[in-house]
């Protein structure tokens, strides 16, 4: 039986770095997810004064400089293809008394910034986006943020988190209504740091004022990462694999509600809570999958694991349709268009809709993917590979090191026949 701990959660990484800095004392974090989008977070802050130790045991160490010790960066902060990083920095840095430019890669500077800028220039910030709405993104310091009330458009962590980010610079209550839940990590961790957050119902409130307590954080395992492997033993014949240590937060396990309505063989247990955030081992074998129609409630929580959910629902029987996912077209890339291209490639009935796509489940053939350098693209596709005809191969996957470093090395000793080729060997 396969038995694997898949890297730290990604977006509780960021946050970790985050408030850790921004903290009083030293903050311990364990399970840190050593890849490119949550070292671009640390590498931001080192570049801010913060001093960060990264061991050799892969534990963090981050003194705490409190709400007010960052100082200037002397060049652009890069958060290469983070958006997580970019969005909730551009809310902490917006209370700051010094300038900073945030950059990114190709892809992050197509995503859209006017989300998280339009309401921080409503608190006062003075930030910026090219005239397209996209990165680099500038801020001026020394604005006087002050409290807003803030419906957001879209459900969406990553405005939430900066605009809380900005509210403990902001002078009064600001107050957060969310259209649906999103992923509350930001919440938790503040609490867990001692920082006075209000969530009732969809409002959620902060004031200035408080102060961070440093503490010591062990992140879960990421589900998101996790789901590969959900996906991957639930559609290959004979499979029984225990993942270990995984954050099933409700906010981020959509993904295990959809797969049982399809019919997937997956159990909890030993669940436990870890510095606020429930946790659980996972058992999943192979069962025979049947095509659903997703709740649109359930979307949020799934959000980031739909390119794999597609892949699960190209091997059910009979029609799979998501609709109300239009973010998915905004995320690394437009998961709606090239899932359903890479599906089509393969042989699978996809169809894709404004907000969402119509699969029909059959046989999956090989052939050549182009993943668009969305790591989560490329790793849905190899889960593919798992049950396709012939060979698949997939192009344009550097981008894997920005949230699962070992994934090959790990689909390996779950069975997958997986190998990486440079470009000059293919
Ligand atoms: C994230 C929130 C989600 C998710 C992203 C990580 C976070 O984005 O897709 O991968 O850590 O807050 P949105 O807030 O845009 O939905």
């Amino acid at each position: 039986m396969g038995d694997v701990r898949v890297p730290g959660d990604k977006s509780i990484s960021h946050r970790a770095v985050m408030l850790g800095a921004i903290a009083e004392g030293v903050t311990r974090v364990d399970g840190f997810l050593q890849a490119q989008d949550a070292l671009a977070t640390l590498k931001a802050f080192r570049s801010m004064g913060v001093k960060i130790e990264n061991t050799k045991g892969g534990q963090i160490i981050v003194h705490g400089v409190g709400l007010h010790g960052l100082s200037a960066p002397n060049q652009p902060l890069d958060f290469g293809n983070s958006g997580t990083a970019m969005r909730l920095m551009a809310g902490l840095l917006s209370g700051q008394s010094f300038d900073s430019l945030l950059i990114g890669d190709r892809s992050l500077s197509k995503r859209p910034m006017l989300r998280i800028t339009d309401p921080l220039k409503r608190m006062g910030a003075a930030i910026d986006t090219e005239p397209s709405g996209t990165a680099p993104i500038s801020i001026r310091g020394n604005s006087h943020l002050s409290a807003i009330e803030y419906t957001m458009p879209v459900a969406s962590a990553q405005i939430k988190s900066c605009l809380l980010l900005a509210a403990m610079y902001a002078k009064g209550s600001t107050c957060i209504i969310e259209p649906a839940p999103s992923r509350d990590h930001t919440e938790r961790m503040l609490n867990g740091m001692a920082y006075p957050v209000r969530v009732e119902g969809n409002q959620i409130s902060t004031s200035n004022g408080g102060k961070l307590i440093a503490t010591n954080i062990d992140i879960p395992a990421d589900i998101s990462s996790a789901a590969f492997f959900i996906v991957g033993a639930s559609i290959s014949e004979g499979s029984d694999i225990i993942l270990r240590h995984v954050g099933i937060n409700p906010t981020r396990a959509g993904l295990i509600d959809i797969l049982r309505m399809m019919g997937a063989s997956i159990e909890m247990f030993d669940r436990c809570d870890v510095g606020g955030e429930p946790v659980a081992d996972i058992r999943v074998k192979s069962a025979k999958l049947r095509g659903v129609r997703i709740p649109e409630y359930l979307v949020p929580s799934a959000i980031d694991e739909f390119p794999v959910l597609f892949v699960a629902a190209a091997c059910a029987d009979g029609e799979t349709l998501l609709t109300g996912a239009s973010e998915l077209r905004v995320k690394e890339s437009d998961r709606i268009d090239v899932m359903a291209k890479g599906l089509q490639r393969l042989g699978v009935d996809a169809c894709s809709l404004d907000d969402g796509i119509r699969i029909r489940g059959g046989s999956i053939s090989g052939g050549c993917i182009d993943s668009h350098g969305d790591h989560r693209i490329a790793m849905s596709f190899a889960t593919a590979a798992l049950v396709a005809t012939d060979a698949v191969e997939i192009i344009d996957c550097n981008n894997v090191d920005t949230s699962f470093p070992d994934f090959i090395g790990m689909a390996q000793n779950l069975g997958l026949k997986i190998e990486s080729l440079k470009v000059s060997e293919r």
